[in-house]
């Protein structure tokens, strides 16, 4: 669409000043893999985990999301790119809110994990890769979606008639050989010790500044 008589407005209340009242930093943490690789589990613990350490998040989990944004929208290449794109400016509006943005989708392709990393400002995007094979994932078969691809009675299904192209260099990496509670404490681990996050006392020094 043509942008050429749409004026942006700058308002006086920006992200910085939300940053100071809240006490925390802004960012989207991106969890992607392959249906049944855990994401939303995952995700849904490390929301709680956030949320008992005082933090305000919001969680964009793909299932849902395909119920309303994103619910005119199928699996072709280019709907999922559209998914992607849709949940990378809302996650950006969130991250503009100043809350912790968890994203729960398969994001298939690089470009476009790529595109919403480049949409944000640098830190703010930590992707996290579910790196479970399509052999586990298609054995929990918790949806029952594999068995239904297999069969072809689900067309363009990721991992089957659909790509899946792995991060190269994501910040952090979850597999099925750790427990949920087990990765939640290590990316709670990785998120305070990279400034990501503050607890406590570090917090209340974020909000003064
Ligand atoms: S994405 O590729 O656009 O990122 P998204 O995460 O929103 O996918 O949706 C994936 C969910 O939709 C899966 O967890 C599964 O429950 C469901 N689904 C239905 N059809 C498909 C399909 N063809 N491929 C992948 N997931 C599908």
């Amino acid at each position: 669409m043509n942008q050429d008589h749409l004026t942006w407005h700058t308002h006086r209340l920006a992200k910085a000043e939300r940053i100071q009242m809240s006490g925390q930093k802004p960012f989207v943490l991106w969890l992607t893999g392959l249906s049944g690789s855990g994401k939303s589990t995952l995700a849904d613990a490390l929301e709680w985990r956030l949320y008992a350490m005082g933090l305000r998040t919001y969680l964009l989990d793909g299932d849902n999301v395909r119920h309303g944004l994103s619910k005119d929208l199928g699996f072709t290449d280019a709907d999922r790119v559209e998914n992607i794109r849709r949940i990378g400016e809302t996650a950006k509006l969130m991250v503009d809110a100043g809350l912790i943005v968890i994203t729960a989708f398969i994001s298939p392709f690089r470009a476009d994990r790529q595109m919403v990393r480049e949409m944000l400002e640098p830190g703010e995007f930590v992707e996290l890769y579910m790196d479970v094979p399509l052999e586990i994932c298609e054995q929990r078969d918790p949806k029952g979606l594999y068995k239904k691809a297999r069969t072809g009675q689900i067309k363009h299904f990721t991992g089957i008639d659909s790509p899946y192209e792995a991060p190269l260099a994501p910040e952090l990496i979850a597999t099925a050989e750790l427990s949920v509670s087990e990765e939640v404490d290590r990316i709670v681990g990785y998120l305070v010790q990279h400034g990501k996050i503050q607890i406590g006392e570090q917090r209340k020094v974020l909000s003064a500044v």
